[in-house]
């Protein structure tokens, strides 16, 4: 990147400006590390460090859903995980997404852009991607015992440090507006909306919730694909129920629900 000062984010920097009072208790940052969800994972076992954040300037080995890499280069964009409580109940983990997903678009609206959401977790921009969220759980005798995610954002990347297998789908929010982003204030106001939003969802306001994912939408009507396990399934988009779930119409009529898949891009703007 070129003619941009990048001041690397500190635990210190984080803690001076930060309001919330669960997310950034404790805040690890990191120069280099390969993923922020990996070594969070391991902070997380056993239900510890509820709220903890791991923020990373650099990922060698950041991770993306269905085991795809995630380019974390230095500097340029918000490599971070947060830690949550394992207490929540299973049929509520498609919910973490989305919470994720509206958190992110709250501030980047704040930030002047006009992002859309695309189920289960992508936020777009202009209908390219601009950030990845990875939600990872795990079990121990059949209780949840780790429950993390994580947010990738591109922030300040231009078009030419993207890889070029993304350049067309993916986009940074430098190349959305045409000017640099502070990372810290993004980061900042990006806790404050995740801790309001798992507030409202653990206070089980989540129709609340799930009203602000299905306004910035723009997809419910249309015809899309969805990878469930290794089936497609094709169909109209006609809701998200209340635990996060796709409904989708196929052409017999019929209705599926699908809990976790993975949308495939028919076109920049297709789920
Ligand atoms: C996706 O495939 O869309 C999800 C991308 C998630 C990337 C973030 S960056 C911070 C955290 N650490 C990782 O290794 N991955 C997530």
């Amino acid at each position: 990147m070129r003619n941009l000062t990048i001041l690397p984010i500190t635990a210190d920097l984080v803690k001076d400006r930060l309001r919330a009072r669960l997310f950034g208790k404790q805040i690890f940052t990191f120069e280099r590390l390969a993923s922020t969800n990996d070594f969070a994972k391991r902070l997380a076992k056993g239900g510890r460090n509820v709220g903890t954040i791991v923020i990373a300037e650099e990922q060698t080995r950041g991770r993306g859903r269905q085991s795809r890499p995630w380019h974390s280069p230095p500097g340029t964009g918000l490599w971070l995980t947060l830690i949550l409580s394992p207490t929540i109940k299973r049929s509520d983990l498609g919910l973490i997404p989305l919470l994720s997903g509206v958190s992110v678009a709250q501030t980047l609206e704040q930030f002047g852009f006009q992002p859309s959401l695309k189920w289960p977790n992508d936020v777009l921009i202009n209908g390219k991607k601009v950030c990845g969220i990875l939600g990872e759980s795990e079990f121990r005798y059949n209780e949840l015992d780790v429950l993390i995610v994580g947010i990738g954002i591109n922030v300040n990347q231009t078009a030419t440090d993207l890889p070029n297998d993304i350049r067309d789908t993916a986009t940074s929010l430098r190349q959305a507006s045409g000017n640099p982003v502070d990372r810290l204030s993004l980061l900042i106001s990006l806790i404050e909306n995740f801790e309001r939003n798992h507030s409202i969802f653990s206070n089980d306001r989540r129709e609340a919730l799930l009203e602000e994912w299905r306004k910035r939408c723009p997809f419910f009507g249309q015809n899309i694909t969805v990878r469930n396990d290794q089936i497609y399934i094709s169909g109209i988009f006609e809701a998200v129920d209340i635990n996060g779930q796709l409904r989708l119409r196929t052409n017999d009529g019929n209705v599926e629900i699908v809990n976790a898949g993975e949308p495939l891009m028919n076109g920049p703007e297709k789920c």
